[in-house]
């Protein structure tokens, strides 16, 4: 018989706890590709635990997608949830796998996540490479929902607009943009992009869009924000790669980082 995968973030969050030795949280941050580096700026590490040690997490599969929840007090005396590394679609595991570490720290007690990722501009015109750009909405192309049967959540307003208003007070250039997911792990291709454009999308990625659904299913209240690390297929004449990715969250880890500490002790 499979477990309820409620309950097995019940037993994740019980188990982070007594990890942490710690009851309560303020925060989670979930760190997606290429932010793994901004990690670093958020605070001073009270603890990191291998998520294999906690019930229904299995390994990343992913280079540079981390695999550990570290607990952080930042400079304001808040405690944070770092999650470096996510599942994803992709690796085949399922839906449930995608959301368990947010269903495990909205069971911890966390009201707040943060959702970083990197993902393709499909707007070259005004973004650049190497900007953070704050989630407004998203499209999910996923085909997959981490919610069966009939809990109809209303996804008006996933990523909150007071946290997003929050997140300009720390940085007023920040812009918008509207979130596209495909399963991946292909990238994309230029028909594709095209067609997102037209849909109204701004960044396209292969994450959040199941973790943020998850996340109002338990009413936590949702920040999400893109590092454009690439203009998407067919914008620049170049190929993608996953390297390129990394490489550009290695070079914006210091102002990601800061980006993220200042809002996480504003909220
Ligand atoms: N497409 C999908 N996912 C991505 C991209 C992209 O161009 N860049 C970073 N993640």
């Amino acid at each position: 018989m499979s477990i309820d995968p409620y309950n097995l973030a019940g037993e994740a969050a019980a188990a982070l706890k007594a990890a942490a030795g710690l009851d309560t949280f303020d925060v989670a941050l979930v760190m997606g590709s290429g932010w793994v580096p901004a990690a670093d700026a958020i605070g001073q590490v009270v603890a990191e635990i291998p998520v294999t040690d906690l019930p229904g997490f299995q390994a990343p599969a992913v280079a540079g997608h981390g695999g550990k929840i570290r607990v952080v007090r930042t400079p304001a005396g808040r405690h944070a949830l770092v999650l470096l590394g996510r599942s994803h679609l992709y690796e085949g595991r399922g839906v449930d796998a995608v959301v368990h570490g947010v269903r495990t720290v909205a069971a911890a007690g966390v009201r707040t996540i943060v959702l970083t990722n990197a993902a393709g501009g499909l707007r070259p015109e005004t973004q650049q490479v190497g900007d953070p750009v704050l989630i407004s909405d998203h499209i999910n192309l996923t085909g997959a929902n981490p919610i069966t049967g009939t809990t109809f959540i209303d996804l008006t307003e996933v990523y909150s607009r007071r946290l997003r208003e929050l997140a300009r007070e720390v940085d007023p250039s920040l812009a918008e943009g509207v979130y596209v997911a495909f399963r991946g792990p292909t990238y994309e291709t230029p028909a594709e992009i095209r067609m997102l454009r037209t849909l109204g999308g701004d960044l396209i990625g292969m994450s959040t869009v199941l973790e943020a659904i998850a996340a109002r299913e338990a009413s936590l209240d949702v920040l999400g924000v893109s590092l454009v690390t690439n203009p998407a297929a067919g914008l620049s004449g170049e190929p993608l790669n996953h390297e390129e990715v990394l490489e550009v969250g290695r070079a914006t880890a210091t102002r990601m980082g800061v980006l993220l500490a200042k809002v996480v002790d504003r909220l």
